[in-house]
């Protein structure tokens, strides 16, 4: 039977980072997927990371199962961050650690669907892996346009999607560094969002895989916090493999908002039934790490340094693109507006392709581009490039 399997092409954005790889010019350039570089063009372990592995290997005494909630402790010791002081919303928050953000994108996904949504608004581009997961879930997607020409985002789309959504169904969004625009909505606009959430029966579910790579922790959390407060429920996927650079160890949570506190613990049963059914529990090494870290002051603050160098970094990217303004047809002045690693430049395919064949220079096919993947060393060739594929 399995040979009678259709052929599926590989995930384009994973199989650019082979592509990459096997190209061998030695000033190629990396603006594929989402990973933080430094200026020398690495993705080290952060020191507070290294800090908290040695802990634990020191002070771990056993592997033994913990659950399909894995380590509340860590679930937990993330909540002060994103949901700010009144973290638990009076006992209506939980959470449980998922394997990555993709891990909680899926549970929050499948939990929607046992709760009765069929159907899921999103704003396009967004991340492709939102549109395949819907789909494999089975739930069908309702697009909006995510944003206007001018690198700004589309108000009107979002707060028509959220008003005319029925009950059954549920809107999607991105919590901060929107990916792949990088345009992420203002606090004003979180504002109107929220209010439209208000007297909209559908379900929020924010996805928030990038807090603090945009202007900070506590800035990059508004979204989210006034979203929360105006509904009575909502889901929310978190992702720590970018903001503590755990990518491969896949380091994330959902946290559920319930109505009240005593609605939460069957929410929590069918999370943990579908959990169970899926990965039985997530991996436990980053997340133990990420607890450790937190747990501790010291600890605490080198890693919190090292998200805000991060973050200085990539606004400095951000500020050479948009200095040089008009280059060939585009104008790179919106992009030191926008927030995080991503941005997307208005290229055709042609004009991507022809960065990758005469440039080495590798980017998704949206025109999606990770602003970390430039650099001194490499900026001025990009600049240079987008001059030339322009012109032809
Ligand atoms: C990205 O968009 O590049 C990252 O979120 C990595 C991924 O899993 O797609």
């Amino acid at each position: 039977m399995l040979d009678t399997l259709p052929p599926q092409s590989p995930d384009a954005l994973l199989a650019l980072i082979k592509l990459y790889a096997a190209d061998e010019r030695s000033d190629k350039i990396d603006l594929g997927v989402g990973v933080y570089r430094t200026n020398e063009g690495e993705t080290p372990v952060f020191a507070a990371i290294k800090q908290a592995e040695a802990k634990l290997v020191a002070e771990q005494n056993s592997k033994s199962y913990l659950g399909p909630e894995g380590d509340l402790g860590f679930v937990h010791a993330l909540m002060p961050y994103i949901f700010g002081k009144d973290a638990t919303k009076g006992g209506r928050i939980e959470g449980m650690q998922t394997p990555g953000g993709t891990g909680a994108v899926r549970l929050a996904v499948a939990v929607a669907q046992k709760a009765g949504v069929t159907a899921v608004h999103m704003g396009v581009p967004s991340w492709p892996n939102h549109a395949q997961i819907l789909n494999d879930i089975g739930l069908e997607t309702r697009t909006f346009g995510h944003s206007h020409d001018d690198g700004t985002a589309h108000l009107d789309n979002v707060l028509g999607a959220i008003r005319t959504a029925q009950a059954g169904e549920a809107v999607l969004l991105h919590g901060c560094c929107h990916n792949p625009t990088g345009i992420d909505y203002t606090n004003d606009q979180w504002d109107q969002i929220s209010a439209a959430f208000a007297d909209s029966p559908a379900l929020p579910i924010l996805d928030s895989a990038y807090q603090g790579l945009g202007q900070g922790m506590e800035e990059d959390a508004y979204g989210v916090r006034t979203v929360l407060s105006a509904v009575p429920e909502a889901l929310v996927a978190y992702s720590c493999d970018k903001n503590f650079g755990m990518y491969r160890d896949r380091v994330g949570a959902l946290y559920v908002m319930a109505q009240n506190a005593d609605a939460l613990p069957p929410i929590l049963s069918n999370l943990n039934a579908l959990a169970r059914a899926s990965w039985s529990m997530p991996p436990d090494h980053g997340a133990a790490a990420v607890r450790l870290i937190l747990r501790d002051d010291d600890m605490t603050q080198i890693w919190l340094e090292e998200l805000a160098a991060m973050r200085t970094r990539m606004r400095d990217v951000r500020g050479q693109l948009a200095a040089a303004g008009d280059v060939g047809t585009l104008d790179l002045r919106p992009l030191g507006q926008q927030h995080g690693l991503f941005s997307v430049l208005p290229l055709s395919k042609d004009q991507i392709q022809a960065l990758r064949d005469d440039h080495a220079i590798y980017m998704a096919g949206s025109g999606r581009i990770n602003i970390a993947g430039l650099h001194v060393g490499n900026i001025e060739k990009f600049i240079g490039a987008l001059e030339v594929v322009t012109a032809q």
